[in-house]
Parts: C-alpha cells; structure tokens; sequence
C-alpha cells in the first residue's frame, strides 16, 4: 500500500528524538509540507510528525512544546489509538525497544528502531517473527551511516566488481566517553544497553563494514574494562573473517581523547577510506587506485552518486520515499540480525577467550540469549 502522507510518530522524546524531528523536518522540508506549517504539499511524500510518547511527563511535555506536537502521551496504547501513526520512531533506551516495537507491529504499526534495534539476537527474532513479510507492519533499524553517498558509492563499485575482490579492512571507532556519560542510568550496563561501546557505539561502523563484505564467518575478540567505573566493557578489539575470503579489524573503544571514525577497505584495485567523526561528507572519502587501475576506478569513482551526508535525514528521505513506492525500506531484520550477530560473536569470543562461528550464536546458546552469555564481568 502506497503512503504518501504518512502519520510519523516518536515515542521515548530524549536526545535522539530530537534529532529525529529535526531531521523528519528536514526531508518534509525538502520534499513537501509540514502539518505545523500548514502548508501545501509541493511534490512527493511528506512527514508530519503527528504525535509523541514518554513515560516521562517532563521529557513530554518539554518536546511536544519544542516541536510544537499536539498529540502527548503517556501510553503506548494512546499514541497507537488516537495518534493513529503509520509509522512509530522507536527513540527509548535500548532495553525497551523490543517491547515497544513489539506492541506497535502488534497494532499493525511499522517501526522504524534506533540502534542496537534489541539487547539480545533473542529478543531480536521476537520482531522479527512480527514483521508483516513484504507488506506493512514492518520493522527497520537506525543505522544512518549507510545513506551517505560515500558509502553508497563503495558499495555500488565493489558490487559492480571494479574494484576487484575485498581483501583486507580496518574498522576503528576510536571514541571519547567520559564516566559522567557513563553515570546515566542505562548506559553501559548489560541490562540495559546489552553492553559497552561494541553494542553502543562500533556498531554503526561494523554495519558499514557488513554492509560492503556481507556475511561473516568467525570473529576472535578480547575485550575489557580499562578505565571506565561499569559492568561492561570499555574497549573491545576483533578479527573477523568473511565468506569473500576477507579479513577485518575492528576497534571499538570510548577511551581515545583524540577521537576518530576510520574505515579501510583494500580491495585488490584500490583502498577505499573514510575519515569522520559522527558523520561523514563526499570529500571525507579517498581513493587510490592499485597501480594500472586509475583511470577506470577513479571514473567509476567519480561518476557514482554523490553529495549526500550521513545522517538520520539521509536514511529518513529513504524510508519516506520507500513508504511513497509501496516498499520495505532498507536495513529491514536480515541485515540489522547480521550486524547484532557480530556484535553477540566478540562478545561470545572476548567471554569464552576461542573464535565463534554464527552458528554459535544459535537459538539455546548463551549469547542468544544475553549479550554478555550470563557472565557479569570479564
Ligand atoms: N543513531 C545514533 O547515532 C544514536 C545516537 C544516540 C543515541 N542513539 C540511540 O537512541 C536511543 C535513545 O538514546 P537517547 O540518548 O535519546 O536516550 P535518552 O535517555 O536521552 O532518551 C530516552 C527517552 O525515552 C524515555 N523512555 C524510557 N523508557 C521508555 C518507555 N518504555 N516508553 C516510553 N518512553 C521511555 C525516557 O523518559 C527518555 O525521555 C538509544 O537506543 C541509543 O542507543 C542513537
């Protein structure tokens, strides 16, 4: 069914959701009217921001009266009966977003998660067992730093094969997160959050690394509380290896004052990178071609889309435009599952110290079910 007018709403109105209106607003900006404005629709989708819940009144309140959303509730059942959404933002802790999620596709509500779309690949099949198939309800992930059109530019190059096989890659998030960040209650802690900086921040990288070399197949990984005062780790370090035949390295740390998002990708035609922090533009990319390969990778290179930052906005005016044609918009449960795996395998490894296989994350094994495998500390 095609929805050109989608009723978008958020529930859990804290940091993120801001952004989240901020950036609704943004592509409806770009592509139509806002309800706010009142205005008339030019061309293409649009995206009123039709109502918003939290449990906390204060957070509520503050946010509906910032974006200037009439309909607050306190209740999940409220938004979903008189705010009549045709699409929830899930912005809450992560803990609750399996629940919540859940209860909207219930309704026949699709949801769009933030990231770590669950705390366990367990709670993650629950969804996804809820998932309407091809038509609506369906459920997707925030993972932003897959729209911009660097990333989709790599992509593109290494399925078209001009870029020849991947053969060897660097995923660093080499982050700053001091223990005030840490002092908020769900952060950092295994109930809550489903664990430190591999599950909360690396994340959004390791998804940009699955999303150019696809299925993984072993990862070996150590990890450790270093210097941050909670439960779960602060730094994690991996290897992993793909179907492809290629091989990464993954840093996933919150203790490094000099903060960088380095991605590496060499392929036997050329190295690919991007250097950013939190987000990234066209010329935050290099290329380099392996010797006699310049002219046609840098070509291809240079004729790929371009001009589109990462963001929530990039992956929203996706969404919209997917809900417009009828489609599932991308990072739907096999992709977002992928990337939860890998975060659930350095676990599995850092806790039991020998390299894990997906099929060692099966349904009845112990990091299915928790992040952490039941372990408290390392
Ligand atoms: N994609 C990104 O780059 C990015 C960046 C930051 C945070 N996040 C993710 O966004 C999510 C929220 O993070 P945040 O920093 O905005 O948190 P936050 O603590 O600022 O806000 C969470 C809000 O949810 C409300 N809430 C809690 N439980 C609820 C429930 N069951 N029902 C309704 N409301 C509830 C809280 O009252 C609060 O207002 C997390 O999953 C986090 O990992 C993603």
């Amino acid at each position: 069914m095609r929805q050109d007018h989608p009723r978008v709403a958020i529930v859990g109105t804290g940091n993120i959701a801001r952004v989240h209106a901020r950036a609704l607003a943004a592509v409806a900006g770009q592509t139509g009217q806002s309800e706010q404005a009142g205005q008339s629709g030019r061309t293409g989708q649009t995206a009123p921001l039709v109502a918003v819940m939290d449990a906390d009144e204060r957070q509520l309140k503050s946010f509906g009266t910032e974006f200037g959303v009439r309909g607050t509730y306190r209740e999940l059942a409220d938004l979903l009966s008189h705010g009549r959404p045709d699409l929830v933002l899930v912005c809450t802790p992560p803990s609750s977003h399996g629940e919540v999620a859940l209860g909207c596709l219930r309704a026949g509500v699709s949801v769009l998660v933030e990231k770590p779309p669950t705390i366990s690949l367990r709670e993650f099949d629950e969804l996804a067992a809820a998932d309407g198939g091809p038509g609506p309800p369906w459920f997707a992930t925030v993972f932003q730093h897959r729209f911009g059109s660097g990333q989709r530019r790599l992509k593109a190059l290494a399925a078209s094969g001009v870029l020849g096989r991947p053969l060897v890659t660097i995923c660093h998030t080499t982050w700053y997160r001091d223990q005030a960040y840490f002092d908020v209650p769900w952060r950092g802690r295994w109930d809550t959050e489903g664990g430190g900086p591999t599950m909360g921040h690396g994340i959004h990288q390791m998804d940009m690394l699955l999303d150019v070399l696809g299925e993984w197949t072993e990862v070996s990984a150590v990890a450790g509380t270093l210097a941050r005062d909670m439960p779960t780790e602060d730094v994690s370090l991996a290897h992993v290896r793909f179907g492809s035949g290629a091989v990464a390295s993954v840093v996933n740390s919150v203790l490094s004052p000099r903060e960088e998002t380095y991605l590496r990708f060499d392929f036997e035609r050329a190295t690919v990178e991007v250097t950013h922090l939190y987000g990234y533009g066209d010329d935050d990319w290099r290329v380099t071609p392996a010797p006699g390969c310049e002219d046609e990778v840098l070509a291809a290179w240079r004729d790929a889309a371009s001009g589109t930052r990462s963001g929530h906005a990039a992956q929203f005016a996706r969404v919209l435009a997917a809900l417009a044609a009828g489609q599932r918009p991308p990072v739907g449960p096999a992709e977002a599952r992928r990337t939860l795996a890998l975060v659930a395998g350095i676990y599995a490894s850092a806790f039991t110290g020998r390299p894990v296989t997906p099929g060692q994350l099966a349904p009845g094994t112990p990091f299915y079910g928790q992040m952490n495998g039941g372990n408290p500390a390392w």
